[in-house]
């Protein structure tokens, strides 16, 4: 199960990650917003972290107008490890390296196409799980 939220920033961009969840029967969750009236992102951003941290939800894709706000939104939940990417290089990287659990992009950053690669990369690339970098996502934890 995939939790997805967004602000008004990222709604649109957000319907178009959820139709290609319904297309390809992925399940997902979405924790709102659904329209494009102003709103504040530390809420999606938070709720969307607590779904994935819970265990509730196996990993997040958040997004706002940068992709920004709701990234340090969601990395304040402990647990949470939120990669903002743009491009299917960091994504895959950050799933290898970071074993990144949440995913940020920006809806007026990046357009639909790219955003999907970078959705399909972060969702189909495994952790590494090279010592390296367990022992650095450990020190992560420790803070
Ligand atoms: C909203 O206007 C905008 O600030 C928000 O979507 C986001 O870009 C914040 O980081």
């Amino acid at each position: 199960m995939i939790a997805v939220g967004c602000d008004h920033g990222g709604f649109e961009l957000k319907e178009v990650v959820t139709d290609y969840f319904k297309k390809n029967n992925i399940e997902y969750k979405d924790f709102g917003t659904y329209n494009t009236e102003s709103c504040d992102y530390p809420v999606f951003g938070k709720a969307v972290a607590e779904a994935v941290a819970s265990g509730e939800c196996e990993k997040g894709i958040v997004i706002c107008g940068t992709g920004i706000g709701i990234s340090i939104a969601a990395n304040k939940v402990k647990g949470i490890r939120c990669a903002l990417c743009h491009d299917v290089f960091s994504a895959k990287a950050t799933r290898e390296h970071n074993d990144a659990n949440m995913l940020a992009m920006g809806g007026r950053v990046v357009g639909p196409g790219p955003a999907l690669e970078v959705v399909k990369a972060f969702l189909e690339t495994p952790f590494s799980g090279d010592e390296r970098h367990i022992r650095r996502i450990s020190m992560l934890e420790e803070g």
